[in-house]
């Protein structure tokens, strides 16, 4: 899991950003961090939403990640030098401090692979949430099976790397019944030369159920149930599953 091509190549960290931006996920974090002057992001990757954290001001805000490629990003944004970057492991991390905000972002929750990898991360954030504090992340609804859509004919797109030029990309996908957990291929076809990137990753759909019944376990309660980004409650097919919550 750690060692996911996709963000310890530095080459393909480097398309992280071109693919992913600020988004409706940034926003409602960006909202929720207002008034909070503790924030530790956990799998943090390039660093977008917590650079922008910290370009608040009066705020801490750590960002954890194992991917040294995603953290070199991160640090040379405008903003990353009032972040403090932590090269590590989200699963058994250990501060010595707390924090009035814990998120996982972009599905970060999702690179967790069985229960007890998940119930780790979950761990981390109880070891580090302030009395006050709260907790947020994101993990796609697995009824909505969204990888279903991860196919080379649906997923194809050009887009344009600052260096490279135009770039072909697209994925592919398997979906294994059994644990859950879907493998996904990324590509990138550099226009002008050929040359392609590739990288194979696995990410966890964890459902509603076991979710609850994990961060109850860890000694963390929900107080909120989130099913999208634009702050629609959950229900049974919304897209997301996303909990806020605090310590027991
Ligand atoms: C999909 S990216 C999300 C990045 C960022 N949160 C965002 O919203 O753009 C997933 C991130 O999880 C990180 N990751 C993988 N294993 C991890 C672990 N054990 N602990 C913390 N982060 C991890 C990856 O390196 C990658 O940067």
């Amino acid at each position: 899991m750690t060692s996911d091509k996709l963000y310890h190549d530095p080459e393909l960290a480097a398309f992280y950003d071109i693919e992913n931006g600020w988004t409706a996920d940034s926003e409602y974090l960006k909202t929720m961090a207002t008034g909070r002057t503790s924030i530790l992001d956990l799998g943090c990757g390039t660093g977008l939403l917590a650079a922008a954290l910290a370009q608040d001001g009066g705020k801490r805000v750590v960002g954890v990640d194992p991917a040294a490629p995603m953290l070199d990003i991160a640090r040379q944004r405008p903003g990353g030098d009032r972040v403090a970057w932590i090269e590590g492991d989200a699963r058994a991390v250990r501060l010595n401090e707390t924090f009035d905000l814990i998120l996982l972002s972009g599905h970060a929750f999702q690179v967790f692979l069985t229960r007890e990898d998940q119930l780790a991360a979950l761990r981390t954030i109880a070891a580090h949430l302030s009395p006050e504090g709260r907790f947020i992340f994101d993990s796609r609804n697995p009824v909505v099976t969204e990888w279903q859509e991860w196919t080379p004919v649906e997923s194809e797109r050009v887009i344009v790397h600052p260096k490279l030029g135009e770039v072909l990309a697209w994925n592919d996908v398997r979906h294994d019944p059994d644990t859950g957990v879907v493998e996904y291929d990324t590509f990138y076809r550099i226009a002008v030369d050929g040359r392609t990137f590739s990288a194979r990753s696995k990410i966890a759909f964890p459902s509603y159920d076991d979710l609850a019944s994990m961060i109850a376990e860890a000694g963390l309660v929900v107080d909120q149930w989130l099913g999208g980004w634009d702050g629609r409650p959950l229900e049974a097919a919304t897209p997301e599953i996303i909990p806020i919550g605090r310590r027991l």
